[in-house]
């Protein structure tokens, strides 16, 4: 039996096979040795002790080999799983998944950049305005029906309001600092209209203000032509036409040509091969006596353009609403 035992011990490799064994020879119950045991009370008296001290040191050379060979295998079950959990350490990593800039938040930056290059800083202004800054400063009295060309969000009717343009900051700038003056300001801007394809009631406007010495209505043609070529490409031309606004005379809406435009059938200039993308004009020498400046000394140019338009011109879309959408499958396409 003892030799039986050892012999089937020795090449078990699983400790399942082990306990199987373990069972076998040593159970309590019906293990052989057990088995063996009952051959007791037959025996003679001189026969009794020789056979129980021989079967308890079978028992506990079994027990002992056993636990030694239960050792060994769990050692080997062991060294198996850290062979085969090792990491790899000189593997590439997983790559996150990041996002990137908003269409919105690259084309300011594209502007602001354009503008820095020519000597512009970048400040920004303050969303909630007062009536002041975002309108009696920029020479638009109560009364006046320039009022109606922006359609006011109210915080405090008649005195707070949610500024309408980046104009304000026009009066801002130049109460805090002496010429000469250089700043564009980007940032958001509200107004109470209907929303459509075209329109939105909050969006982005980037405002620009130069106030000099010397600085001619020559000065901002020059300046704007810059910017729509190093924005829109090198071939693209400007235009002025006379317009009207409070804070500045001359006035100008401007416009570009159709960088998307490839022969006839454009629906991005509805075939004129013209795009407006940008309200400007000299600074009207009531703001200038209104922030303390001598408007026989200075003069200054200003400009104020939507962001949104020109992301749409320069990506070629028709909906503005899809920039405040959160729609992934349109962001990731920037
Ligand atoms: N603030 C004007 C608008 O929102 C744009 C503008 C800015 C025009 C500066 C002239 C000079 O329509």
């Amino acid at each position: 039996l003892r030799e039986r035992a050892i012999a089937e011990l020795g090449p078990i490799t699983l400790l399942s096979d082990l306990d199987e064994w373990d069972i076998r020879y040593l159970g309590r119950n019906k293990g052989e040795l057990k088995n063996l045991s009952a051959i007791m009370p037959k025996l003679s008296k001189e026969e009794r002790p020789v056979v129980g001290q021989r079967i308890n040191a079978v028992k506990s050379e079994l027990e002992r080999q056993l636990s030694a060979k239960r050792e060994n295998l769990k050692q080997q079950e062991m060294i198996a799983a850290l062979e085969q959990e090792r990491i790899d350490v000189t593997l590439p990593g997983r790559a996150l998944p990041v996002g990137h800039m908003h269409p919105i938040s690259r084309t300011i930056r594209e502007v602001t950049q354009i503008f820095e290059r020519m000597g512009f800083s970048v400040v920004q202004g303050r969303e909630v305005e007062t009536d002041y800054y975002n309108f009696q400063a920029l020479n638009v009295p109560a009364d006046h029906p320039a009022r109606d060309m922006q359609d006011t969000f109210w915080v405090n009717p008649g005195q707070i309001l949610l500024r309408t343009h980046t104009s304000p900051m026009q009066v801002r700038t130049m109460k805090e600092t002496e010429p000469p003056v250089r700043v564009v300001v980007p940032g958001k801007v509200y107004r109470n209209e209907a929303v459509d394809a075209t329109h939105e009631a909050m969006f982005h406007q980037i405002e620009g203000l130069l106030v000099d010495e010397y600085c001619t209505m020559a000065d901002l043609k020059g300046c704007l032509e810059r910017f729509a070529q190093e924005l829109f490409g090198i071939d693209t031309k400007i235009r002025f036409r006379g317009s009207y606004f409070p804070f500045t005379e001359p006035s100008a809406e401007v416009d570009v040509t159709c960088s998307s435009c490839h022969g006839e059938g454009c629906r991005v200039c509805k075939y004129s091969g013209w795009l407006e993308v940008l309200g400007a004009g000299m600074v009207h020498p009531k703001l200038l006596r209104e922030v303390g400046y001598d408007p026989t000394k200075y003069r200054g140019f200003a400009f104020g353009m939507g962001v949104e338009r020109i992301a749409m011109l320069k990506y070629g879309l028709g909906e503005i609403r899809l920039f405040s959408g959160n729609d992934l499958r349109f962001l990731r396409q920037f």
